[in-house]
């Protein structure tokens, strides 16, 4: 769940610090981008070339970052930036500042601007934790809905035995992990999604096919794993990056893309066919390259099979959403669709729509069921796949 979400991490001045090297490094692993801010007491504990060169960016400390030029950092733009935020090591002094609201330094001020859920594993000795004011200012931060992560019991830096170790940093992620587990809403949930065109060989170098650019459907796939779903992606030819933790197949012809879409239907909770498959095929390919000389070429056509309409036979408790691109009489030929496909719902979007359909990053579409019909406004391709998986959320 960590892959792909921007942590940032704050270190404080206690000598658990230098675990925050681990910690940076396990993030990493974990697929996670991290920066790190750093307060003054804490560079007595470690050196900003450890955890710069760990979490590949530069470490923040100060507002200021030239008096020559006036550049500075910005703590709106770094907390912004952050999906999530963990104070780790957290001394009894910063959580004081945290409950003040103290805003004296670029950590502080980020943390006062940071709207991303916020972790705070405290370190310090067995006295320092027991003490009222820390436990209290522990339970505010706790009503405030920050996340404390507790120290553990055990031998600590002073030589004295009792509760105020920093949690392990292995332990740190997995809490956290199982945070956002917890949070995804589409967890377990296993999705297939069809994306990009088909192509129809006519003779090894040419082919029917059509102009989607696949933008839509991989969208879909990276909004469903956000959410925490299985996603399988099967793509006709695209030039786009696989989304993280998805699992993608490339295909090139409807009959392919009907196999592994129909090998995979069974074992599916939601099947979203987002796909433009080629609605012909050359009734029989030339096995060499036509020659130009000829003086007259007609092609025969054949109708591709239809994947969805025979998937509706198959289908048991599955969601299916098709997609529907049309030039004129869209609802009617929308409707029909949805209705002759046994479909959940279609979205529909037409050509007559300005910045919609194949090639753009924007989309404008209408979701239709049987029982409404739900338009969205023209935006990115991106967010018309938050309004469709908000959806999806909605039928499960
Ligand atoms: C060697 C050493 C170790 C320290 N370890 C801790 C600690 O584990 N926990 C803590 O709360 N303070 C510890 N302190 C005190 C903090 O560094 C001090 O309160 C500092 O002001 C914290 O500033 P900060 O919260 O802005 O990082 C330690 C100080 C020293 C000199």
């Amino acid at each position: 769940m960590l892959s792909g979400k921007n942590v940032l991490l704050a270190i404080t001045g206690s000598i658990a610090a230098y675990k925050s090297a681990y910690l940076v490094r396990d993030f990493i692993k974990r697929g996670a981008n991290v920066k790190v801010i750093i307060t003054e007491a804490a560079l007595q504990f470690v050196t900003p070339v450890t955890l710069s060169t760990l979490s590949k960016n530069p470490v923040y400390k100060d507002f200021l970052k030239s008096t020559d030029t006036g550049e500075w950092n910005n703590h709106v733009e770094l907390a912004s930036w952050s999906d999530i935020m963990v104070i780790a090591p957290a001394t009894a002094n910063t959580l004081s500042n945290l409950v003040s609201g103290k805003g004296d330094s670029l950590f502080l001020a980020t943390y006062l601007s940071c709207n991303a859920p916020i972790f705070v594993a405290p370190a310090m000795d067995l006295d320092m934790f027991k003490n009222e004011s820390t436990q209290n200012n522990i339970k505010i931060l706790k009503n405030r809905k920050l996340n404390i992560i507790e120290p553990k019991s055990g031998e600590l830096a002073s030589g004295l035995d009792g509760k105020g170790r920093m949690e392990e940093p292995e332990q740190i992620t997995t809490i956290i992990n199982q945070y956002f587990l917890d949070k995804a809403s589409l967890r377990n949930l296993r999705i297939l999604i069809s994306a990009g065109p088909t192509y129809e060989s006519i003779d090894p170098v040419r082919f029917i096919g059509n102009h989607s650019s696949g933008k839509m459907g991989f969208a879909l796939a990276r909004e469903a794993e956000k959410r925490g779903a299985n996603v399988e992606l099967i793509t006709g030819p695209v030039s786009l990056e696989t989304p993280r933790n998805v699992q993608r197949t490339d295909v090139s012809s409807a009959n392919e893309m009907k196999k592994e879409i129909e090998d995979r239907f069974i074992n599916t909770d939601v099947l979203i066919m987002s796909a433009a498959v080629s609605d012909f095929q050359p009734v029989k390919m030339a096995p060499n390259k036509i020659k130009k000389d000829e003086l007259e070429m007609s092609v025969s056509l054949k109708k591709t099979p239809d994947i969805l309409k025979d998937l509706a036979k198959i289908k048991k408790k599955q969601i299916v959403i098709g997609f529907a691109l049309e030039t004129e009489s869209e609802k009617k030929n929308a409707y029909e669709k949805m209705k002759k496909k046994n479909l959940d719902a279609i979205v529909l979007n037409s050509l007559n729509d300005k910045g919609s359909g194949f090639g753009f990053d924007t989309n404008k579409i209408t979701l239709i069921t049987p029982l409404e019909e739900r338009k969205f406004d023209l935006k990115s391709k991106d967010l018309v796949a938050v309004d469709i998986l908000n959806f999806i959320e909605e039928c499960i």
